[in-house]
């Protein structure tokens, strides 16, 4: 198990649910942070809380990584502090459904600035840092919808899987360099992103999956880190689902999803 004490996280999208929980399992190790999201103020709070806990350092820079160059500026802001990350935890993203002649593009284009060109551009200019040095560790979060089409939330399950595969390629080019790349893939999940993504009437989240906790997510993020696995899906049933989309026929699975992604 890898001990995060005196490293420096970067954690994107901190300002609530699985972010928000796994700074606080970091900031618990010793590990120091950089906190990132839109909401300055719901970072403060978090900030104020982890200082109290006994946190030995902790930096608030909000952004929005969802503006093309937001990643690149956030990298010249660290360097303006001295700050060298030694984690980075990509996990911002927000999804959105419906049938997609009807959903919003201006919507889908920031879905897949911050899901995907986000995620791709801090990688690019932390990764080449961490691979200079020898080390990083890289946790880039997908999720199960990475494994399969989405209907209906056709462009935040294909930005899924750019990141699963994007992530998993990596992990194969930086691990000479000493640098892991862990992908965390987690099924449904009791945070904000289900009101944010519509996604509460749907068969998926009422009749069919039980909502695992962002605490308890984050927990299995945590320890997947630190052992460096390649790839964390917390729950047996995400993993039994990962499983039968791998063993079903592609069209079974896609129909199937279709169903689920319909509000009940
Ligand atoms: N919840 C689920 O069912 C589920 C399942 C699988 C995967 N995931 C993935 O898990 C990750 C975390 O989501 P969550 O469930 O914890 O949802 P959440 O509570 O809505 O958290 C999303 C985080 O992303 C930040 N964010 C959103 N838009 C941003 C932008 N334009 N720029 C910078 N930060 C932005 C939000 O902060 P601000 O609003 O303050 O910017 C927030 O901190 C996401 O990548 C999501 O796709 C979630």
């Amino acid at each position: 198990m890898r001990d995060f004490r005196g490293s420096t996280a970067l954690i994107t999208g901190a300002s609530s649910g699985i972010g928000e929980e796994l700074a606080r399992l970091l900031a618990r190790q010793g590990c120091r942070l950089v906190l990132t999201a839109r909401r300055q103020d719901r970072l403060d709070a978090l900030a104020r809380e982890l200082e109290k806990a006994g946190a030995e350092g902790v930096w608030v820079l909000a952004a929005d990584l969802a503006v093309a160059g937001a990643a690149a500026r956030l990298v010249e802001e660290l360097d303006h502090r001295g700050l060298s990350i030694d984690v980075l935890v990509n996990n911002a993203g927000f999804g959105g459904s419906g049938p997609f002649l009807d959903t919003d593009l201006a919507t889908e284009q920031e879905m897949v600035q911050l899901n995907v060109v986000a995620v791709m551009d801090l990688c690019k200019l932390l990764g080449r840092r961490m691979a200079a040095r020898g080390a990083g560790h890289i946790l880039n979060v997908a999720s199960t919808a990475a494994f399969q089409p989405g209907p209906l939330m056709a462009v935040y399950y294909a930005s899924k899987a750019f990141v699963l595969s994007f992530s998993e390629a990596l992990a194969a080019e930086l691990r000479d360099a000493g640098v892991v790349v862990s992908t965390l893939c987690p099924g449904p999940t009791q945070t904000e992103f289900v009101a944010r993504a519509d996604v509460g009437g749907t068969r998926l989240v009422n009749r069919v999956t039980r909502m695992a906790s962002a605490p308890d997510v984050a927990r299995a993020a945590f320890v997947g880190l630190s052992r460096g696995s390649r790839l964390i899906i917390p729950g047996v049933v995400n993993k039994l689902g990962v499983l039968s989309v791998r063993l079903m026929p592609r069209r079974w699975v896609i129909a199937l999803v279709r169903r689920l992604q319909e509000k009940s």
